[in-house]
């Protein structure tokens, strides 16, 4: 593989591997005085970020620096962007200057993929991952996603996940969607219908309307952001009536199996989707899905720019 532009550049073997070699560089960090591996000492990392991120932009930078490898952070509002430059020209640049892998961030659907034939250079040019295309995709969130499941169920295979809230605009619902059902996860939608995409009966989905209907049925859910920048000003149904209806309350917290699991990419919004008891409750996962983040973006620039063949150069 040499970009990973969307889950669907993943089979259940790539996707299981990449899972496995996240844990081995969680384990060779393991107890480490210093996190320091030198895995891509004398490579050129650059994320180049056009949207807001901390999450997802912290983590790629600290996993490239475990790794040794050089980390360059472009951000549209300082670059040459700002003065108007094109997207095709920003990337090029990039690659003139020695990248060996972009990890790109735009609101628009589809640059990421742009600049991968852009820069392309027969089997040369520079590795290219999505880390967040419009409302597309979000590859590596659904990824870490995956690992936080399998580490807080034991598996994912036939588990019921709950995929809540805004799928309208949100690309880590898709990514999640599809890479959970190539992992053999039984996924729900849970939405109003003025905020489900057109085209979903193609996903590997059901849909439900009803959150309190699906609650103790699930092995997991996932809770996403109210992307109100990307509404253009509308909101329906309405913040209150949102919050009412598909919140995660404490009270709904207390519909879920035992042993479920709450997950949420961030940033929250506490009071919105999520009640704050139930992002610091012991079900919610937020935060060792950040952790596993750095680990998954390892894995990830490791199999793109050495390969997986091999094994981790540990
Ligand atoms: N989950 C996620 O993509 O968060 P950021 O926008 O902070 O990167």
């Amino acid at each position: 593989m040499k970009h990973l532009l969307s889950v669907s550049d993943l089979t259940l073997e790539s996707a299981t591997g990449l899972l496995d070699e996240a844990e081995r560089f969680e384990q060779a960090l393991l107890g480490r005085e210093v996190r320091k591996l030198p895995t891509l000492r004398g490579r050129t990392v650059m994320t180049v970020f056009f949207e807001n991120s901390t999450r997802t932009r912290v983590s790629f930078e600290v996993a490239g620096k475990w790794m040794s490898a050089d980390v360059i952070n472009v951000s549209a509002s300082s670059s040459s962007v700002s003065k108007g430059e094109s997207l095709r020209d920003t990337a090029m640049t990039l690659r003139a200057a020695g990248a060996d892998a972009l990890i790109v961030r735009h609101p628009a659907s589809g640059a990421a993929h742009r600049i991968a034939e852009w820069t392309a250079d027969g089997d040369d040019g520079p590795a290219v991952i999505n880390a967040g295309d419009g409302t597309h995709e979000h590859p590596t969130q659904a990824l870490l996603d995956a690992l936080t499941l399998r580490q807080r169920l034991g598996s994912i295979a036939g588990k019921r996940v709950a995929i809540v809230g805004d799928i309208l605009h949100s690309r880590v619902a898709r990514s999640n969607a599809f890479l959970l059902s190539t992992l053999g996860a039984e996924v729900v939608l849970v939405a109003p219908p003025t905020l489900l995409p057109v085209g979903v009966s193609s996903w590997p989905v059901t849909v439900s309307h009803s959150l309190d209907a699906e609650l103790p049925g699930v092995d997991a859910v996932l809770m996403l952001r109210v992307q109100a920048e990307r509404m253009n000003g509308g909101f329906f149904p309405s913040p209150r009536e949102y919050s009412i209806t598909y919140g995660l309350s404490e009270k709904r917290l207390g519909m879920l199996a035992e042993h479920a699991v709450v997950l949420h990419p961030g940033p929250m919004l506490r009071g919105m989707e999520i009640a704050s008891a139930v992002a610091d409750s012991p079900k919610a996962a937020v935060l060792q899905q950040v952790t596993n983040g750095v680990h998954i973006r390892m894995a990830v620039l490791f199999g793109l720019l050495v390969g997986t063949e091999e094994g981790a150069a540990l």
